[in-house]
């Protein structure tokens, strides 16, 4: 299988207008894509982004979560450039604290998982067809590890993890490749009021050097993408003792809430 290389692909990119997504419609423009389509849910912004970027990008509005919309812009970039090379699914919310009430989880599940099958039902077939695409999931160091602070984040990149390693296993003879970024923080829209209040032990990185390190496993032909490397040593140490794990992440929960001394009555 071809690992993906920029140079005259024809690439979407959903959550475009901003953070990661936008970084890397930039990278991919600098890495010589024929075109980017910055498909996002905000399409002012979406628009002066492309504008931005100049004449090979394209802004398409775009709700990740509504099935016909993700197939329609689909067949319009398949017929207007003959194929798509390369579906970016990065766009992703980040909904609720806590347990999160049924909306958050309606809004998560619909967004951070169905965002990624309404996706690959719609360019899997014209990758296969043509034998070769790449597809690329952006899930999250959440989706690995845990994320305390939220359920419905952390049970949906779970599940978006989930369902990039299941179209990679069997995709694979069909001459796609899947990959899956699961960053830790990262400075974006989203991270904005968490970033700027970091803890101890957090690292934030840019979106520019998310998008960077992705191009450069992309054309690895690596599946997990990692760019904090830490997480890879946080993975193992999950797998290979989860009840200690468990009591550790207990314990940094622990340490987040309020004391009993300063709980108001
Ligand atoms: N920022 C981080 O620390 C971090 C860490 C791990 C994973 N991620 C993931 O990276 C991806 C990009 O997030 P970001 O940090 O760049 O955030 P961001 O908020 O800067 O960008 C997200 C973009 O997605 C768009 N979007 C939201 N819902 C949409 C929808 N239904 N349809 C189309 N577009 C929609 C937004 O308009 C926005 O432009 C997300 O999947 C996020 O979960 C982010």
């Amino acid at each position: 299988m071809k690992t993906f290389q920029p140079q005259d692909q024809v690439a979407v990119v959903t959550g475009g207008a901003s953070g990661i997504g936008r970084a890397l419609c930039e990278a991919l423009l600098a890495g010589g894509a024929r075109h980017v389509i910055v498909a996002d849910v905000q399409i002012d912004v979406a628009r002066r982004v492309a504008d931005a970027l100049g004449t090979r990008a394209t802004a398409a509005a775009l709700d990740v979560s509504d099935a016909a919309a993700v197939r329609a812009l689909a067949v319009q970039v398949e017929t207007t450039w003959g194929g798509i090379d390369l579906w970016c699914s990065n766009a992703g919310i980040n909904a609720g604290q806590g347990l999160g009430d049924a909306t958050d989880w309606a809004r998560s599940l619909g967004v951070n998982v169905m965002g990624h099958v309404h996706a690959a039902q719609a360019v899997l077939p014209g990758m296969k067809q043509r034998g070769a695409g790449c597809f690329v999931v952006t899930a999250s160091a959440a989706g690995l590890l845990s994320d305390f602070r939220t359920a419905p984040y952390t049970a949906t990149k779970h599940a978006a993890v989930a369902l990039a390693e299941w179209l990679a296993i069997t995709c694979r003879g069909d001459g796609i490749a899947v990959h899956c970024i699961c960053p830790e923080g990262v400075r974006t829209g989203m991270t904005k009021a968490s970033s700027e209040k970091a803890g101890k032990g957090m690292v934030f990185l840019e979106a520019e050097e998310v998008a960077r390190h992705a191009l450069e496993r992309m054309a690895q032909g690596e599946f997990l993408i990692l760019p904090h490397p830490r997480v890879a040593d946080y993975e193992a140490r999950r797998a290979s003792d989860r009840q200690r794990w468990i009591e550790s992440m207990n314990k940094a929960f622990l340490r987040t809430q309020p004391s009993a001394e300063t709980t108001p009555n």
